[in-house]
């Protein structure tokens, strides 16, 4: 579906709201004006595909959303409050309460079993007690499916399990934005379909705006809105 789509529910709530940004990267003659003033909107519950060629800024755009970095101008509301603009402290605490990310390479702790990889982010946050992050943990993996592995290490599990266990962990603290940079990139059709399914159904029964870079024009068809960027803009 294109942006122009109505089955996108355009009455339902706003939750982030992004105007203006802009971003140089680099020193001297080698900086770049990598987004050229990118305005963006997004309503929970929907599910987003930013789609351009390679280089255009999508990484960078999805950087600032998730506040890991901050524009040289222009602002980002979420939940309708200013938080581009925050010091970093500050910024990862409303990360951490507001944002899952999903990235290319699951960057997993391999280390450590699934479960404990998807308490990680609920042990930072600290709101939960230790059965409480538990049984949240375990419903997270039946969710993706992985009910019976919470017990393996990341080493234990396949690709496409890895990035199953990143999709449970990125919906640990019931984020309002979930962000995914090419989250199945690195998958075969088979579990790409898997995850993005998951990725998505979840986030919509739980409310979520689901911000999605992807390169498959097949995912970003089975999206409700497609932003398509080049040279640093939507287009
Ligand atoms: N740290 C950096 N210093 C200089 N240029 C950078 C840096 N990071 C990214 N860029 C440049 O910014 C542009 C956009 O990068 P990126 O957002 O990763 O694009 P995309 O995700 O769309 O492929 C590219 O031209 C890239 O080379
Ligand atoms: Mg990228």
């Amino acid at each position: 579906m294109q942006s122009s789509s109505t089955s996108a529910a355009p009455e339902s709530e706003l939750v982030l709201r992004c105007t203006g940004l802009h971003r140089h990267l680099g020193q001297g003659d080698a900086r770049v004006h990598v987004l050229r003033g990118v305005s963006f909107e997004a309503r929970r519950g929907q599910v987003y595909a930013i789609v351009g060629p390679s280089g255009c800024g999508k990484s960078t755009l999805l950087y600032l959303l998730g506040l890991l970095d901050r524009p040289d101008e222009g602002r980002i509301e979420i939940n309708g409050r200013l938080m581009s603009n925050d010091d970093d402290a500050a910024r990862t605490a409303a990360r951490g309460a507001h944002i899952g990310f999903v990235f290319q390479f699951h960057f997993l702790m391999l280390e450590f079993t699934a479960l404990e990889n998807v308490m990680m982010p609920m042990l930072k946050q600290g709101r939960l007690t230790g059965p409480e992050m538990e049984a949240r943990a375990h419903a997270l993996l039946g969710a993706v499916g992985l009910g019976a592995k919470t017990g393996r290490l990341g080493t234990q599990l396949s690709g496409g399990e890895q990035q199953r266990v990143a999709v449970a962990r990125a919906l640990a603290n019931q984020p309002t934005v979930l962000l995914a940079d090419e989250p199945t990139g690195n998958l075969d059709v088979k579990n790409s379909g898997l995850v993005f399914d998951l990725l998505t159904q979840l986030a919509r029964e739980h409310g979520q705006a689901v911000i999605l870079v992807t390169h498959n024009p097949d995912l970003a068809a089975r999206c409700d809105v497609t932003r398509a960027m080049r040279d640093g803009l939507f287009v």
